[in-house]
């Protein structure tokens, strides 16, 4: 039996690992899928558990094992502090069953491997969180950008300029590599990396920097690099905590015109735009083309419509609700996620290169990024703190 989406119809059984903040854009979201069935929710503060459990209607645990031991879900949402994701997803894919790791999914590519090696051997996959390649402007994008539809691409710019006071660092685990993981490269601007990469393929090399101008912190503030692209286009990329009015922004620049989103934390269809490349006769219009002697403005309208305005559908806001509800779908009917620990893997194979590069003055080349590396199983590289606060300094 199948529902009018061609879903069919039974609940997909799902838990949750790590019940603070973030866990309930999970409980909640799988809820307003209304094909889920939150069997349990396992936190080892027995309160968050239990709070979690009594919001959602679900049956609280004191830890992973514990839940597994008790509840048969078919996948597992891992919303706990990064530096656990990868072995709560492994305990998980050793019980057959499927995982979503919140991002970051994990805090280094030896992580990454050790993860991809216990899916290999389980009946489970592995999913990961970026939500912003599910808002209805992303998937668009992806799709007409992969067509050709809006040109190739040539140029582009990812910024994430965010805010977060001295006091957001208060707490004694923010600020460090044992506690973060990393600094806005790794915690915040890897939302906009993500995206970016989605959208312009693979990355062949990154010069970067890192700065600490501010905050008190064992990494950076501020992080800069600058990209080039397997396809040739070129890109730069920011990361900033230091930036009060808040903004995430790509902007890719192809043959065919400008493609742009301009948001924070999630954006909507009005925060997309796309500006055609103008012809001869508009761009001498527009006094782009001082070369071209300018038309009768008659001849300037046109009734064409651009690929990007006439791809427009329902407009689907960059939420964990779009995610949610696109994985319980493509799960119950069969259909592969995209968002997988194998396409999510650029990305932190870039997150990896910035640091390595930052820290070592070196460009990196993505294909150096192999197990002998030596930023492979951390992305501090090892090197001593002593040299990474010299080596941040402006
Ligand atoms: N996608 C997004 O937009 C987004 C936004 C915020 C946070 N996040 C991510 O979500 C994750 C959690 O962040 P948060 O802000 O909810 O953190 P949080 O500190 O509020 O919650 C984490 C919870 O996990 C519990 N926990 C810790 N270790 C555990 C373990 N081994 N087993 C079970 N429970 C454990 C803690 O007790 C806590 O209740 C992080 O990876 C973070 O980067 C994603």
């Amino acid at each position: 039996m199948t529902s009018g989406s061609g879903t069919p119809d039974r609940a997909l059984k799902v838990a949750v690992v790590g019940c603070g903040n973030i866990s309930h854009r999970h409980a909640e979201g799988y809820a307003n899928t209304g094909r889920t069935s939150l069997v349990g929710v396992a936190d080892i503060v027995a309160a968050k558990a239990q709070a979690l459990a009594a919001k959602y209607g679900s049956r609280p645990y004191g830890g992973v094992t514990e839940l597994l031991a008790a509840e048969d879900p078919e996948l597992v949402s891992v919303t706990t502090p990064p530096g656990s994701h990868a072995e709560i997803a492994i305990e998980v894919l050793g019980s057959g069953k499927s995982v979503l790791l919140e991002k970051p999914p994990v805090l280094s590519l030896a992580e990454m491997d050790a993860v991809a090696e216990a899916e290999q051997s389980s009946a489970g996959s592995v999913f990961v969180i970026f939500q912003h390649r599910h808002g209805s402007g992303a998937v668009r994008a992806a799709d007409l950008l992969a067509s050709g539809a809006l040109g190739a691409p040539q140029v582009a710019v990812c910024e994430t300029l965010w805010f977060r006071p001295r006091s957001y660092f208060a707490p004694d685990w923010r600020g460090t590599w044992v506690g973060e993981g990393g600094g806005p490269t790794l915690g915040h601007g890897i939302h906009q990396i993500d995206l970016l990469l989605h959208l312009l393929g693979p990355w062949r090399t990154i010069n970067a920097t890192a700065v600490r101008l501010d905050r008190p912190v064992e990494f950076e503030d501020v992080s800069m690099a600058s990209v080039v692209f397997e396809s040739g286009a070129v890109a730069t990329v920011i990361n900033s905590l230091l930036s009060p009015r808040e903004l995430s922004r790509i902007r890719i620049d192809t043959t065919g015109g400008t493609l742009e989103v301009g948001h924070v934390y999630g954006y909507s269809d009005a925060d997309w735009t796309f500006y055609p490349v103008p012809d001869a006769s508009r761009a001498s219009k527009l006094g782009l083309d001082p070369g071209v002697r300018r038309t009768d403005d008659s001849q300037l309208e046109t009734d064409e419509t651009d690929p990007w305005t006439a791809s427009a559908g329902k407009d689907v806001p960059s939420n964990h609700d779009a995610q949610l509800n696109r994985l319980v779908d493509d799960l119950l009917s069969g259909r592969t996620h995209g968002t997988t620990l194998t396409s999510t893997r650029p990305t932190m194979e870039f997150v990896t290169a910035l640091y390595a590069s930052a820290l070592t003055g070196d460009p990196v080349h993505r294909a150096d990024l192999t197990p002998g590396h030596p930023f492979y199983r951390a992305l501090h590289g090892d090197v001593p703190q002593s040299r990474i606060s010299e080596a941040f300094k402006t």
